[in-house]
């Protein structure tokens, strides 16, 4: 019976690009449906950005921009990295459409009817000069445990005490340096300590092998501590980006709360487009709901989310699966280490996206455990496995059909079908049952096992031999159809990991799109293959170089002067002494052509931070309106405070090849005027365009 099913992957914040964790989300999932897929099910896969909180509200506000535009530039960059690494969403909608407010309002609504809902007036600490309630992580002040300063109102990052945010010393607002005042307010709460909440969880959690047992056991935990489930605050006071609450003005629902109702508008929204009955199918009670997430967030999927969906009367979800986080050679990816790997960078330098999938794949187990990307084990599984055992065997054998033999393959495969063929032909279940249970690393283990055994085979009737005596003829054009056949079954194993590497081969061995039914059909007798081209190039070690950031080297390279090496040029100016002789010589002539060489753009600084370790770099995140954001190192550190610079605009060179930094790669670099004699007169001066100048004009 064909099976119907709704996928998702977590709804990434809105606030920036994808990273490499979100991408090994996407494509774990997206294994996963285009298995179900081969196997002919039915499936929706959606996604959306998860456009609402206070944080994303403060990154517009710092930007300059509205939420909703905010929102909108970021949504605008998703397409590029989910085409790249052919990731088959069939929707990707957004938290704020008008699905997630009407379908948020309704559960809500439901709650409330069935007596979950409830109210009381909480104490917090506000902002009295933003006039806005402060999270936890808004809030700073000296740790009321080791006295460190700068430590968030939640936990230490010095002795990782974890305290309440009215405990912390000389409390003050991240936002505005402002001391926070307590404030009192009503807030609402879904009450998820009722027993019939923690009843339905118990079953809901335990049961029919829903959870892998590690999230299990931690929801057995939770549910069985102590303290037992809290009831949850799922409102917030204005100002608020988010979904009103009916009835409350100036209420809004918690993010937290609309995020995961996502999910349904999503659909909703893809169903509306396609002409499907959303409600028929939510209500049907054989469709499967399925949430791929991340470790971090299992709390919210677990208890919150299906409680929320079961006591409003929804559907509740079949199966949520956890994953562990990537790492990148051992260490946490982080942003501001300048440890992250940018997955648009992996693109821009002709890596290949499915190189990428299978490592991950060959990688990823049921479990939740965590991912460690590192460059050698990459090239190992690529170029060893991937190439060297897969790939190779096509263009060993599909050569000589072309040239030897007309492109046609021959076999009757009422005799040809031997051991050989046989025992591929059966490890298909397995292979399929291990997609289907995610263990994707055990799945490739195994077709690379058979891949291992069609070596065997080509060494041991070796078709270079068969070639060099025409007599041999019938004998080398069967070895090698075989060897096709055995080809065609490999890739059918490999095609939810590769598709567009099956997508090439079904055009070059000349048959339709391969199902995991057609295992067991081979190609005809007689058929005709079209010529061979070479399928995929190996994995040059040394391109890694280009895709990590530097590693940490013993002499910075930063250290030295900010002119040359920190990325900032400095137009030699002088404040308006008149003496010619304080200016720094004027530059050999140019002409138009080569000053056009340099593409100079107008750059939304949307982010700026302190660079950990360095005295005199900042890191700017620029947005030149390419629907990405760039990564600046700019040496100005001595001149600015970030936050001085956050929203404003500046002029970029766009076009500077990008460089690998200690920090980082910087993309480009942002122009400043300084002195000839920096050390006399050390000013240093950021451009500003006039009002008016949009990000990406170009400068000339
Ligand atoms: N917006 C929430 C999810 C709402 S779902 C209704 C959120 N967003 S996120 O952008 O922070 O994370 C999105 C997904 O990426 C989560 O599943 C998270 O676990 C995953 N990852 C974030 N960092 C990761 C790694 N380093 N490695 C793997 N996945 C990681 O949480
Ligand atoms: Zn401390």
């Amino acid at each position: 019976m064909t099976r119907k099913l709704f996928v998702t992957t977590a709804l990434p914040y809105a606030n920036a690009p994808f990273h490499l964790g979100h991408i090994m989300e996407y494509i774990q999932a997206d294994i996963w449906v285009r298995h179900q897929r081969m196997s002919g099910n039915e499936v929706h896969f959606v996604g959306a950005d998860d456009a609402h909180g206070a944080p994303i509200m403060i990154a517009a506000e710092k930007a300059g921009l509205t939420p909703q535009a905010f929102v909108a530039g970021i949504a605008a960059g998703r397409k590029q990295y989910l085409d790249g690494f052919h990731i088959q969403f069939d929707n990707w909608h957004s938290t704020d459409g008008e699905e997630n407010h009407a379908l948020s309002q309704d559960i809500y609504r439901k709650l409330k009817a069935a007596g979950f809902i409830t109210s009381k007036t909480i104490e917090q600490f506000y902002d009295p000069v933003k006039n806005m309630f402060l999270p936890d992580r808004y809030i700073k002040g000296e740790c009321p445990k080791c006295g460190a300063k700068d430590q968030y109102g939640d936990s230490c990052e010095v002795c990782s005490a974890v305290y309440a945010p009215t405990e912390v010393v000389n409390p003050y607002s991240v936002l505005t340096g402002a001391t926070p005042v307590m404030k009192s307010s009503e807030h609402f709460f879904f009450k998820l300590s009722d027993q019939q909440c923690v009843d339905f969880l118990r079953n809901w959690a335990l049961q029919d092998n829903r959870l892998q047992s590690e999230v299990a056991n931690k929801c057995r935990e939770w549910l069985e501590g102590e303290d037992g489930l809290g009831d949850w605050d799922i409102s917030r006071d204005a100002p608020y980006f988010g979904i009103e609450i009916p009835d409350q003005p100036g209420k809004y629902f918690y993010v937290w709360l609309d995020a995961p109702v996502g999910y349904l508008a999503s659909l909703k929204n893809y169903f509306s487009k396609t002409g499907r009955d959303f409600d028929a199918f939510m209500a049907d009670p054989s469709t499967e709901q399925i949430h791929f997430i991340g470790k971090d967030i299992t709390y919210f999927h677990t208890l919150f989310w299906p409680a929320m969906l079961k006591f409003s009367g929804y559907k509740t979800p079949d199966n949520v699966y956890a994953h562990g986080f990537v790492t990148v050679s051992g260490e946490k990816m982080s942003k501001s280490r300048g440890t992250g790997i940018s997955p648009l960078r992996y693109l821009d330098i002709g890596m290949n996206p499915e190189w990428l999938r299978y490592y991950f794949a060959a990688k990823l187990n049921a479990k939740v455990e965590d991912l460690d990307m590192n460059p050698e084990d990459f090239v190992a599984r690529v170029n060893s496995d991937l190439i060297g055992k897969y790939i190779n065997i096509a263009s060993r054998a599909a050569g000589f059909i072309t040239k030897r033999f007309n492109g046609v393959i021959s076999t009757d495969w009422a005799t040809a079908d031997d051991a050989f063929l046989g025992n591929l032909r059966t490890a298909a279940p397995e292979i399929q049952a291990l997609f289907e249970a995610r263990e994707y690393g055990k799945a490739l283990r195994l077709a690379m096992e058979q891949a291992d055994l069609v070596n065997a085979y080509v060494d041991a009737n070796k078709p270079w031999e068969l070639a060099k005596k025409p007599e041999n003829d019938a004998k080398l054009q069967e070895v090698c159809s075989r060897l096709l056949e055995a080809f065609r079954i490999l890739t059918i194993f490999l095609k939810p990991v590769l598709p567009q590497l099956a997508s090439q081969v079904e055009a070059q061995l000349n048959i339709a799109a391969l199902q995991w039914s057609d295992v067991a059909t081979p190609l005809p007798h007689l058929h005709t293959i079209h010529p061979y081209t070479h399928l995929m190039q190996r994995v040059d070690p040394k391109i890694f170089d280009q895709l990590f950031d530097a590693p940490t080297a013993s002499a910075a390279p930063a250290a030295t002067a900010a002119t040359t090496e920190a990325a900032t040029t400095t137009a030699a100016v002088t404040a308006a002494t008149g003496a010619a002789s304080d200016i720094e010589p004027v530059a050999a002539e140019i002409n138009i052509a080569d000053f056009a060489k340099i593409d100079l753009r107008i750059a939304k600084i949307v982010n700026c931070e302190h660079v950990e370790g360095s005295d005199k770099l900042l890191r700017l995140t620029l947005d030149v309106g390419e629907g990405r954001t760039r990564n600046v190192f700019s040496g100005i550190k001595s001149a600015y405070q970030p936050e001085q610079l956050i929203g404003k605009l500046t002029v970029m060179v766009a076009n500077l090849a990008p460089r690998k930094m200690k920090f980082g790669m910087s993309e480009g670099m942002v122009l400043a005027a300084s002195a000839a004699d920096e050390k006399n007169n050390p000013g240093l001066y950021i451009l500003e365009p006039w009002p008016g100048a949009q990000p990406g004009m170009r400068v000339g």
